[in-house]
């Protein structure tokens, strides 16, 4: 028989609840319909995902992989992520690069691996909830407030900025980074109690994506951030946790891949749902 703790369940409970709220359709600028998006039909070129040892991260580089596009997959050890190491050795357009976007050093010695290669698709991916630990008011965890800021709104801003060369000497000129309804305003967070670090990084790089944008418009710069929805990248369901309004991970990212393949320069500076719905701020 298995015995879990109260503590445990009751984050189990608030985080349910917290993502269960995310994909309420209160939390939308609207209603989503039954998402079926098709893949997305723009020519390969070259791909960067940070965060791809698993979930969202690695779906990205698993469907662009198998697309045709040359892919970057970067991860904090790559090597020790077995199925990023198996598709890699099926695929020699996907090469691996570790990277730790919390790390400046790491960030500079990517940059200077990659010097001269164009990087058409950026995708900010990497990031964290923390496990919603430490982050009720009444018991906030003060200490891991600046770890979540460091890891989900300046590692984005701190990749975007090293790499901008090689998007900027790319076709395509697109900066992506995968934000939360957690950090929207309009959305109220999603409108539950709790999640407060992670709803303040996000918040934080909705802003940073928005300033960005303004920068590169003239430069001819793509810059988005993406919801990818509610999607079970930690086993919830497989521990008999049930997730109402999720979305399969496969078809989340199919349609992330649409929303990026046709994103137009009216949509830079905004945020859009994977199923190209614009989110509010
Ligand atoms: N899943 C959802 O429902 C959902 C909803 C809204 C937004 N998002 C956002 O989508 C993104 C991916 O989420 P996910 O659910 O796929 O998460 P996940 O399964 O927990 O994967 C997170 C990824 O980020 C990487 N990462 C963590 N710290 C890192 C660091 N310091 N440097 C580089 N990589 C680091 C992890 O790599 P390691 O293996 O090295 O730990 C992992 O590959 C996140 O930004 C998240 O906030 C997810």
């Amino acid at each position: 028989m298995h015995v879990i703790s109260r503590s445990f369940a009751a984050r189990m409970l608030a985080v349910v609840l917290l993502l269960t709220a995310l994909s309420a359709p209160g939390a939308r600028a609207a209603p989503a319909p039954a998402p079926t998006p098709t893949p997305a039909t723009v020519a390969p070129g070259t791909v960067l995902v940070t965060g791809s040892s698993r979930g969202i991260g690695f779906e990205l580089v698993r469907q662009y992989t198998e697309a045709g596009w040359n892919v970057i997959a970067t991860a904090r050890k790559p090597q020790e992520a077995a199925r990023l190491v198996e598709l890699a050795g099926r695929h020699p357009k996907l090469r691996l690069e570790a990277l730790d976007v919390t790390d400046g050093a790491s960030v500079a010695a990517l940059r200077d691996r990659l010097a001269g290669t164009p990087i058409d698709v950026l995708i900010n991916n990497a990031g964290d909830t923390d496990g919603f630990r430490g982050q009720s008011l009444g018991s906030l965890d003060h200490a891991r407030f600046g770890y979540m800021m460091e890891l989900n709104a300046h590692g984005p801003i701190r990749v975007a900025e090293a790499l901008l060369p090689n998007v900027e000497a790319s076709g395509q000129k697109k900066i992506l980074t995968v934000s939360s309804l957690a950090g929207s305003m309009g959305a109220r967070g999603g409108g539950m109690p709790g999640g407060y670090w992670y709803k303040a990084s996000k918040a934080a790089l909705n802003m940073l994506v928005l300033s960005m944008a303004a920068d590169l418009k003239a430069r001819g710069v793509l810059v988005a951030a993406l919801s990818p929805g509610q999607v079970d990248t930690q086993g919830y369901a497989a521990r008999g946790i049930v997730m109402p309004g999720s979305t399969d991970i496969g078809i989340s990212v199919t349609g992330l891949r649409k929303v990026i393949a046709e994103l137009t320069p009216a949509q830079s500076g905004t945020f859009i749902r994977y199923s190209g719905e614009p989110q509010p701020w």
